[in-house]
């Protein structure tokens, strides 16, 4: 190899088979050579003393485009994913017009070129109408597949009877994200809620129940009809034996699990209010407890942040008008990463959870691993650094975040997407590179 573009060099490179000094060289977007690189290049970037790891995917995002970019928008949502280390999204469908036809989906990938700072994938929403088309929709360029709501939430997209679900199922055949809530229960639970509820019922009206109910005959229906499924932002201790035991049954079940559910419990709503209502509930403190043990037990296959942004103006009316959602894109990975700096969990974990898990379970190509042939996203660490979670640093377009005024242990300094320099000092740089995501899904 005569020269490539870029080396990054004498960093610490978190690899899956240990850590290692080393540089990474990059040419035409590629990583082309990891170690000792002792060719040419046109550009270096000192990097001893910091640790390189591949950029995050973060695969449940909501982004609000079209229709809802009062809240979020393609170009400022990715850009608060690249200050967050996230090098690829996929955005969910619950925008308006919702994303179930073909031409949607088309819109939403025209939308993203040229303004999206990351690369990019669009979730196709199931909808008791679209059923027929789903698979030829699935395998659409730019789409990750097909997401189902089983329980209501943001927007109007509901597949809630078995009939339906069965229907969905059956109709495609790649990983397909659900959100995973008993909508008969909850419709019967809200209808029960007080006068003038305080949104600390949140947890009661959307209950454990809801979850566990919903989670169970999903995983029947996974039994029933072998479809891969990925249960979305668990969030009660009742779900974790039905997970495992579907997993040791060698069901096609995987399973997600957010930052917020780790990191908030329901003690907040009276400091925070409705500002961390989401769908499904932050709960109580037993149940994040439990959560945290089955992340440690290799129960959960990757994070995601579920980033769900509203204003604060929306966010201000009273409970239960009061949207679900909190931002967390940026927040993902710095998160999760000053988690294991508090030595909460392995940081190769967390690296695994956020590139080679995704990879691997949506059948990403070329992307997920610190390794030569895969696309240069990368993420360059100071460990020994801190940055808090401040209005200045936050990129988002509903301007908030809960964790606003936190001191987070580690501190990114740089963010490559294909090579493309789109952090640079840990401040923003250059120009929108992001390019839609291919996958080798067979
Ligand atoms: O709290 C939530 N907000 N949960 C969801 O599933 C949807 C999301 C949103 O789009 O606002």
């Amino acid at each position: 190899m005569s020269s490539v573009d870029l080396v990054l060099r004498g960093g610490l490179l978190l690899l899956p088979s240990g850590h290692a000094v080393g540089d990474v060289a990059i040419l035409d977007g590629k990583i082309v050579a990891v170690g000792l690189f002792e060719g040419e290049a046109a550009r270096e970037i000192d990097c001893s003393g910091l640790a390189l790891m591949p950029g995050a995917i973060d695969t449940q995002v909501h982004f609000r485009e079209p229709g809802l970019t009062h809240k979020e928008d393609l170009e400022s949502g990715t850009r608060a994913a690249i200050c967050g280390g996230v090098t690829t999204i996929f955005e969910m469908p619950n925008t308006d017009p919702t994303t179930t036809t073909a031409e949607a989906l088309r819109d939403k990938l025209e939308r993203a070129e040229g303004r999206a700072w990351c690369d990019f994938a669009f979730f196709v929403g199931a909808s008791k109408e679209n059923i027929a088309d789903l698979p030829l929709l699935e395998m659409m360029p730019g789409t990750p597949g097909v997401k189902m709501f089983m329980g209501s939430s943001t927007g109007t997209l509901l597949v809630d009877d078995d009939d339906s679900v069965r229907e969905v199922m059956t109709h495609g055949v790649r990983p397909m994200p659900v959100h995973s809530e008993d909508e008969a229960r909850l419709r019967q639970r809200k209808a029960e809620l007080p006068e003038n509820p305080h949104v600390r019922l949140h947890p009661d009206a959307r209950d454990a129940e809801s979850a566990r109910l919903c989670t169970e005959r999903l995983i029947n229906l996974v039994r029933e009809t072998g479809r891969p499924t990925h249960i979305l932002h668990i969030s009660t201790k009742e779900e974790l034996p039905l997970l495992a035991a579907a997993k040791a049954e060698g069901l096609p079940v995987t399973c997600e699990v957010t930052p917020h559910h780790l990191t908030l419990n329901a003690d907040r709503y009276e400091e925070l209010g409705s500002l961390i209502q989401m769908n499904p509930p932050v709960r109580s403190e037993d149940h994040r407890l439990a959560i945290w043990q089955a992340v440690k037990d290799g129960l959960f296959d990757v994070f995601g942040s579920d980033h769900a942004p509203h204003t604060r103006e929306e966010k201000a009316k009273p409970y239960p008008n009061s949207p679900s959602g909190m931002p967390g894109v940026q927040t993902l990975l710095p998160l999760m990463v000053d988690w294991a700096l508090r030595g909460e969990i392995p940081l190769d974990q967390v690296v695994a959870m956020l590139s080679a898990n995704p990879a691997k379970l949506y059948g990403i190509e070329g992307k997920g691993s610190l390794a030569p042939g895969f696309d240069a996203d990368i993420v360059v660490w100071d460990l020994e650094g801190s940055r808090e979670v401040s209005p200045d640093w936050l990129q988002s377009k509903c301007g908030w975040s809960p964790y606003e005024g936190t001191r987070l242990r580690g501190r990114i300094e740089h963010v490559f997407v294909r090579g493309h320099h789109a952090v640079q000092d840990g401040q923003l740089t250059g120009t929108p590179q992001g390019a839609m995501v291919r996958f080798d899904w067979k």
